[in-house]
């Protein structure tokens, strides 16, 4: 696991550090907490896949271990990607086209590690807005809540937006103001060589947006993990530290 720093400048949001753990995909996480406990963040943002459907089932799961490590650190919340709603439900990714809803129990068992669970619905965190934009799941469906986005958008406090697809972000939530937004979901595009990507679900072969920062306010992270037998080819785990700074400093791609 390699632990990726930025710089963002933001002259609206808050100077704080932000780790950002997101596709976990109920891996084994000391690496990633290990890292966090020595970062000390001010706020550990999850944005989808911690674990897959089956998992939020099991409160005995890891995705729930790691939550409770993170709020032992820092606040921390927490967004639904593709997997948790269901993307893998039975093994088989593109014959599951309709998003199955977090039960009860799930919602009741992130509750109960402390973490905040943001399904398209938002909070507000000293004085930020924060938002977790719901997975869409495969094909068709593939898309982010409008109504969700449109109302996010809205308003004077500054905002961060969790958005598990970085395939959301153009044209989206880019002609939006909202200040920050952070997405994982492509895992650097599963193999990478010279510097770039193989594949990403939702954006194909060879897709643009696998890591690194865009349009200087959205944050794409190569995720904590794996999910499938296909391993990661030069394409290590990635946490990622964020520098939110109010002044205005170079970012750091
Ligand atoms: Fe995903």
């Amino acid at each position: 696991m390699t632990v990726t720093s930025y710089q963002i400048h933001s002259p609206r949001l808050p100077s704080m550090l932000i780790a950002v753990a997101s596709d976990l995909h109920g891996c084994p996480h000391k690496d990633a907490v290990d890292a966090l406990q020595q970062a000390r963040p001010d706020l550990i943002l999850i944005p989808g896949d911690l674990m897959e459907d089956k998992m939020l089932a099991d409160p005995s799961s890891s995705g729930y271990a790691f939550l409770r490590e993170c709020v032992s650190i820092a606040p921390t919340f927490y967004s639904l990607g593709n997997h948790e709603i269901g993307c893998y439900h039975k093994g088989n990714p593109w014959r599951h086209p309709t998003p199955i809803p977090l039960s009860d129990q799930a919602r009741e068992e992130i509750a109960r590690t402390g973490a905040v669970l943001l399904d398209n619905d938002e909070v507000t965190w000293n004085g930020v807005r924060i938002c977790g934009l719901t997975s869409g799941i495969n094909g068709k469906e593939n898309k982010a809540d409008a109504e969700v986005l449109a109302r996010f958008a809205k308003g004077d406090a500054p905002r961060i937006l969790l958005c598990h697809h970085p395939e959301y972000f153009y044209p989206d939530i880019a002609k939006t103001d909202i200040e920050l937004t952070l997405c994982g979901h492509a895992h650097g595009g599963q193999w990478c060589f010279f510097g770039r990507g193989v594949y990403s679900p939702g954006q194909g072969i060879f897709p643009k947006y696998t890591a690194g920062v865009l349009d200087g306010r959205c944050v794409i992270s190569r995720g904590l993990g794996n999910h499938t037998r296909i391993p990661r080819i030069c394409n290590p785990c990635e946490l990622l530290l964020i520098s939110l700074n109010q002044k205005a400093e170079e970012n750091q791609v």
